[in-house]
């Protein structure tokens, strides 16, 4: 397993209390970072602490709504009074209901405030804290439907096409003062969210016949490219949308 060199650092990852975001801190901690595990869900987060700390890791828990800026404020302040300061953020945290009608305005707005202006709240709240620190590293997870239309979810594809905008803008921004912001793009990964597809053996039988891999991904091989990508390795990468989708993408 490779160590990404981030030891005395900082991380924080928002929507770790399962799924991609846990994988995450999992592989966060192994590379040396202490990990501040953020989610709404408590129960989630208090397990993937466990999980660190019995990898042998450091890790602390605060319950974040990311569609609430205090709340998000609270998170980033947290990271910094707990651990001192503030290296790495993976900005994570995201709903995706299958079959929900997006064009309603209700559940419009509440997709856009947790995927979309849930992760502009944290940039804004991380780069606040590491611009006087020097830099960082950031990544956002947005997905392939980032990059190609989803004909069924108005408001998920929207959002992650603007979390890869947001990446690039940080990029831009803040690249002069030692800050690089990515987005990954994550195609269909076995995780609590995509359950219900993977119980459902037509639909897992379409989607791993629609992967040229053949199969759903796991929340493990979008974690290591997360934790490169906030790593010295990467150092020249800004501004990048980094595919991880077994091909999917690739037609
Ligand atoms: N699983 C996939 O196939 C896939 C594909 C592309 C992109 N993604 C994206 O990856 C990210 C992680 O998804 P996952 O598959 O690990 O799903 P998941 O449901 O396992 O994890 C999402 C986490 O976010 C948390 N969360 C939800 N709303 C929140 C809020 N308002 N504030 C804070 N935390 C909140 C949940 O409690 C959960 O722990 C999401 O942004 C998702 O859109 C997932």
């Amino acid at each position: 397993m490779i160590d990404y060199g981030l030891q005395g650092k900082v991380a924080l990852v928002t929507g770790a209390g399962g799924g991609i975001g846990r994988a995450a801190a999992l592989v966060f901690a192994r590379s040396g970072a202490s990990v501040l595990v953020s989610d709404v869900n408590a129960e989630g987060g208090a397990e993937t602490v466990a999980m660190v700390e019995a990898a042998g890791g450091r890790a602390a828990f605060v319950r974040c709504d990311v569609a609430r800026a205090d709340e998000v404020k609270a998170m980033v302040a947290a990271a910094v009074e707990i651990f001192g300061g503030l290296d790495c953020a993976f900005n994570n945290a995201g709903i995706n209901r299958l079959g929900d009608d997006e064009y309603d305005d209700a559940i419009w707005e509440r997709n856009m405030g947790i995927n979309l202006s849930g992760v502009m709240r944290c940039m804004r709240e991380e780069a606040a804290v590491m611009l006087p620190r020097g830099g960082g590293a950031i990544v956002n997870t947005a997905s392939i439907n980032g990059l190609v239309g989803n004909g069924a979810q108005p408001a998920y594809t929207a959002a992650k096409h603007g979390v890869i905008g947001l990446a690039r803008h940080g990029a831009l921004r803040w690249a002069k003062q030692g800050i690089r912001v990515n987005a990954v793009c994550p195609g269909v990964i076995e995780t609590p969210m995509t359950a219900p597809l993977v119980a459902n053996p037509e639909m897992k039988a379409m989607i791993d016949g629609m992967t040229p891999l053949g199969r759903f991904g796991t929340a493990m091989e979008i974690a290591e490219a997360v934790v490169w990508l906030c790593s010295p390795a990467a150092s020249f990468v800004t501004g990048h949308a980094m595919v991880v989708d077994g091909g999917a993408t690739a037609f």
